[in-house]
């Protein structure tokens, strides 16, 4: 940020965001929402640039979504870092919409929920039961209030990405969903609220999720069980890192291939290093 950067407008009220929204659209104005659980880092960043491009109003939602914790999780030691994320987006997004929990959910959980249905069942679904419907829900949530032309997702949450896709598709919301490819440090590291609970050696057994996928690319001409192979036997080689699922799916259905499949997969990997989860995926062909 720099002096003249402009602050972002925080409106913490859904009244206010739609008030600013209707504003915006008898000026013709294109409208970007960018949904993020704040603690904002250059992933994060690289989605409202894109919605820079793609729209006039750009949108940042904040809210930490109580509904996609599970019991086990520890939605209270999730980052909250609401200065620095307004200070990030200076001269990037126009408005922040901030609401307390009370004005999402003034009556306690939603009743209604929106449930992803087989794929939301499998892989980040397994390990984090109701997840994904308390994502939904809150998406489907947002999209309502905002009611942006255009929402963007960053690729790294792949599964994430698919079931909002479908519910979109479903439920023939009138938004165009855009996957921004995931950010990167400058060794391979995808970017992830998380990194910062890793200590050095547990950032450096982290590089192991994107060697995994690397190794798994580059066995592609092989096929799948191949793409698998090279990917555990980069992740066995580091005692550190405990895998969760390494797999390779159809990006059309999120299921996963067999070894006939030839053209267009994603392989996902999520492990554990020490006490933190993380989750990274690649592109691939396969033959
Ligand atoms: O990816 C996230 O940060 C969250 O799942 C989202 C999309 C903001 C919904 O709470």
């Amino acid at each position: 940020m720099t002096e003249h950067d402009p602050a972002p407008h925080v409106e913490p009220t859904i009244a206010g965001i739609r008030r600013r929204v209707a504003d915006a659209r008898t000026r013709r104005a294109r409208v970007g929402l960018v949904p993020t659980m704040g603690a904002l880092h250059e992933g994060h960043l690289a989605l409202v640039r894109r919605a820079r491009e793609l729209a006039d109003l750009v949108v940042v939602s904040i809210f930490v979504n109580p509904l996609q914790f599970g019991p086990a999780e520890d939605l209270d030691r999730y980052p909250r870092t609401f200065d620095a994320d307004l200070s990030a987006l200076a001269g990037l997004a126009d408005v922040v919409f901030a609401p307390e929990v009370g004005e999402m959910y003034p009556n306690g959980p939603t009743q209604t929920r929106i449930t992803g249905g087989e794929a939301a069942a499998s892989f980040e679904g397994a390990s984090r039961p109701g997840h994904f419907d308390g994502m939904l829900t809150v998406v489907a949530k947002l999209l309502n209030i905002v009611r942006p032309d255009v929402a963007l997702f960053g690729q790294k949450d792949a599964q994430q990405v698919f079931l909002v896709r479908q519910m979109v598709a479903d439920l023939d919301l009138p938004v165009s969903i855009e996957a921004v490819p995931t950010v990167r440090e400058h060794d391979g590291l995808a970017l992830s609220s998380r990194n910062r609970y890793l200590d050095p050696p547990a950032r450096r057994a982290a590089l192991t999720l994107s060697a995994a996928l690397r190794d798994a690319a580059a066995a592609a001409s092989r096929g799948a069980a191949a793409v698998l192979a090279a990917g555990r036997a980069r992740v066995d080689a580091e005692p550190a890192v405990k895998l969760d699922y390494l797999a390779v799916v159809d990006p059309r259905t999120f299921r996963s291939v067999d070894d006939t499949h030839r053209g267009a997969a994603t392989v996902l990997i999520a492990a554990r290093v020490g006490t933190t989860r993380l989750i990274d995926n690649a592109s691939i062909v396969i033959g």
